[in-house]
């Protein structure tokens, strides 16, 4: 019973999903854990507080000034209760009115004064998911450390193809789960690279490649919820910083070499995800080039390898590595792994494919001197936990 004795607010909002629910409340319940439930006005035309009622055994909490439904529990005292709030079905009203701090109904009340961890699932129409108010709000919410557990991507109830379905009962339960289980990283340090890095031409130009920094920071978001500490070392990227780390902005490999070495020495694990360009130029010019018609030759030098020579370090940490590969994908990871000495690598088909560079998605093959597992193609947070699981199994068997 991973869920024993454990206290869950699960708020319902209006939306076609709040029907899935009721299933929701059941796979808790399964697992031990104590469930109540508030519904707002708009999600009781879908389903009747009378069958979470049922479900839950304990009354439903739809009104602020609704103290006959439960005296001992006002809308203070219920946050206090709770262990965890979960809101699912969270539709795109509720989420712009979380983000903006408004407590015009029971729900946000409760989310205001709640002080223990708060998961939103949102589930609404694929184009209103899409739209940049709500994805403003989604930013702004997880950058304060709310939980956002999906959207799934698939067929909604309205036609339309694309992200916006709530994930499956089952999926919400298992991620509450593992919220309460002892994080695998726990009381370990983790260093990180994530994001392209870019060379100097001139003070105007660049080189650099199409890195986002999603696949990093997801793996960092990963490794905090696994309990580790994490320090993040980051190229020029347009996300927002993870809440609960240590971020060091550079540019150039230089720089990101300059910032990971002093700190290699004292992790515990080293995950370079980083896209670090392999050359730079030689000589970067001090005022912009000016154009002409004749060409121009730039000579590139190699830039250090950041990873190798982490893995080096004779005080070194568990070095997991990447891979983005056009080609042979395994022979090439596998190349690299000896070749720098890793306790693991990550490869991405990258180039023409739908997982890789800047990308919402991936998929990854992962290799160690004897093993290897698949990762099949899911949202970089999904396959930035399951990495993070496998990196923690890799890393106790190592050291034990
Ligand atoms: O950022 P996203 O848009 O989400 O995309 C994710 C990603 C495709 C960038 C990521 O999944 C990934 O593959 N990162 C590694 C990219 C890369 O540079 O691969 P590589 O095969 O060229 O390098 C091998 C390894 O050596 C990598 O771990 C790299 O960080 C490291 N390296 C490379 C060169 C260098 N000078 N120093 C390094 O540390």
């Amino acid at each position: 019973m991973k869920l024993e004795n454990r206290k869950i607010l699960l708020g319902i909002t209006g939306g076609i999903a709040a029907y899935k629910s009721a299933e929701l409340v059941r796979q808790l319940q399964k697992s031990g854990a104590e469930v109540r439930v508030v519904m707002t006005q708009s999600a009781q035309e879908f389903v009747q507080p009378l069958t979470y009622q049922a479900l839950s055994g304990h009354p439903v909490y739809t009104d602020i000034f609704d103290g006959e439904v439960d005296s001992a529990m006002d809308h203070i005292e219920l946050a206090r209760w709770c262990d965890l709030m979960v809101v699912a079905p969270a539709s795109a009203d509720f989420l712009a009115k979380l983000n903006a701090g408004y407590a015009d109904n029971l729900l946000l009340t409760l989310c205001l004064a709640n002080k223990h961890p708060l998961a939103v699932a949102p589930a609404m129409n694929q184009q209103m998911y899409a739209n940049a108010a709500t994805r403003e709000n989604i930013t702004r919410l997880k950058s304060r450390a709310v939980l956002v557990w999906g959207p799934a991507h698939g067929e909604q109830a309205c036609g339309d193809i694309g992200p916006g379905r709530m994930l499956e009962a089952q999926q919400i339960a298992h991620r509450v789960e593992r919220l309460f289980e002892p994080g695998k990283l726990d009381g370990l340090s983790l260093l990180l690279t994530a994001g392209p890095t870019r060379e100097a031409i001139d003070p105007v130009r660049y080189i650099s490649n199409h890195s986002s920094g999603k696949m990093g920071y997801a793996l960092a978001d990963a490794a905090i919820a696994a309990g580790a500490d994490v320090t993040l070392v980051s190229g020029p990227v347009a996300l927002d910083s993870p809440p609960g780390l240590e971020l060091v902005r550079v540019e150039s490999a230089e720089e990101m070499y300059q910032a990971v070495m002093p700190r290699a020495p004292k992790a515990d694990l080293f995950i370079a995800c980083a896209a670090v360009s392999d050359y730079r130029v030689e000589q970067s010019q001090p005022h912009k080039i000016k154009k002409s018609s004749e060409s121009i030759t730039l000579t590139l030098t190699p830039n250090q390898d950041i990873l190798a020579a982490v893995s080096a370090l004779e005080n070194r940490p568990f070095c997991v590595g990447f891979a983005a590969e056009t080609q042979d994908l395994e022979n090439n990871a596998r190349a690299k792994l000896e070749r720098k000495k890793l306790d693991l690598i990550a490869a991405n088909q990258v180039g023409d494919v739908s997982g890789g560079f800047n990308a919402d998605q991936n998929q990854l093959e992962v290799f160690w001197s004897d093993g290897q597992q698949s990762l099949s193609m899911a949202s970089k947070a999904d396959i930035a936990i399951q990495l993070i699981d496998l990196i923690a199994s890799r890393y106790t068997d190592a050291r034990s």
